[in-house]
């Protein structure tokens, strides 16, 4: 029997990987998505558009919960700017979840590491502690214990739900990563722009791989009995790679040596005051200084073997998706 599961965010940076993916693996896919969806989604046989707004108004959470309706499993890949989490960040994972309890269907959402605040130990596992420390590290956390409690026994409608908890992406068709917004940015002229201390261990998730497990854990989880659910947290460790490694990576595809150059913080942060993103972007700084890998054991052990793309190839691929962006 065909699956359905119904993406928030579809045209967004994962949202529209996701989507190619469980479209591909033979689920039909509804895209939520306020603006057109890209033509690779739109013209896809097994993918609806559902156009409506997740944070607005009644209509378009009533247009929300409809396409919901019959799913086995939601994404929640929506994403508010980054200078507007305060604001957004939590009234948009509560439409994710109002549409999760009315329909049944399992709540997936891609985590990230803010959640271990400023501090974080270099391997992250599903049970290293929290550390409330930032802004963003207490949205993240606030964000994920209303998923723990909504899945909590003797909830009317209990809800079933997973993070996937993974490290700067790459790689999707999407801009505004820290790959085309620094590192490659400067490739024409021979120079790898690396925000912190290339010596340092930086987790990075391949967006095509990082779909896939999102399936995976989907069609695992469909298959499950009611007795095994109820809110788990995986981790895709993705590539952890150093400044160095990264460069090396990048001078293997490109075939030519490059030089390093250091993403001017001086800059961003005589800016901050009156560029509201810069400002945003300094308060995670700490990222780039901070050795940081994810433990993920307990994704194999649910799924097996973790697609991993290998570097060269996914470098390979995550160029000319930039290049094609800025063409
Ligand atoms: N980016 C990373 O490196 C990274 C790493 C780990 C985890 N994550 C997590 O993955 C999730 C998705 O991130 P992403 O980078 O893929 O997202 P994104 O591309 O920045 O945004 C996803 C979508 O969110 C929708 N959206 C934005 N503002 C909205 C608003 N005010 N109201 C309603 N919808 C709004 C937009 O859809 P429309 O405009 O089409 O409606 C947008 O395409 C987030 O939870 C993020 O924290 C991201």
């Amino acid at each position: 029997m065909t699956s359905h599961v119904l993406i928030l965010g579809a045209a967004g940076r994962i949202g529209q990987v996701l989507a190619l993916a469980f479209a591909n693996s033979g689920w039909e896919v509804r895209a939520q998505a306020r603006k057109p969806l890209p033509a690779a989604l739109v013209s896809h046989p097994k993918v609806r558009p559902v156009r409506c707004d997740a944070s607005g108004a009644a209509a378009d959470l009533a247009t929300l919960g409809a396409a919901a309706q019959g799913c086995t499993a939601i994404v929640n890949a929506l994403n508010s700017p980054y200078t507007e989490w305060e604001r957004l960040a939590l009234p948009l994972a509560d439409a994710a979840l109002a549409a999760a309890r009315a329909s049944g269907a399992l709540l997936m959402l891609p985590g990230n590491v803010y959640n271990f605040g400023r501090e974080l130990p270099a391997l992250l596992t599903p049970q290293t502690p929290e550390r409330a420390d930032s802004s963003k590290a207490r949205i993240r956390i606030e964000l994920e214990a209303r998923l723990r409690a909504a899945a909590a026994e003797g909830t009317s409608h209990p809800v079933d739900s997973v993070v996937i908890r993974a490290g700067d992406f790459f790689g999707g068709p999407g801009t505004g990563t820290w790959l085309d917004m620094a590192l490659a940015s400067k490739l024409d002229r021979g120079r790898v722009v690396y925000p912190g201390n290339p010596d340092l261990a930086h987790a990075w998730a391949y967006l095509p791989d990082l779909a896939q497990v999102f399936v995976r854990v989907a069609e695992l989880r469909a298959r499950q009995p009611a007795s095994m659910r109820g809110h788990q947290r995986l981790h895709f460790a993705g590539h952890t790679l150093t400044g160095n490694a990264f460069m090396a990576g990048l001078e293997t595809v490109l075939g030519r040596p490059l030089r390093m150059a250091n993403l001017p913080w001086g800059l961003i942060r005589l800016a901050s005051p009156v560029v509201p993103m810069w400002r945003e972007l300094l308060t995670m700084r700490y990222l780039w200084e901070r050795p940081h890998a994810l433990d993920d054991a307990a994704l194999r052990a649910r799924i097996g073997a973790v697609p991993q793309t290998p570097l060269p190839q996914a470098l390979r691929a995550a160029l000319a998706a930039a290049a094609n962006i800025a063409a």
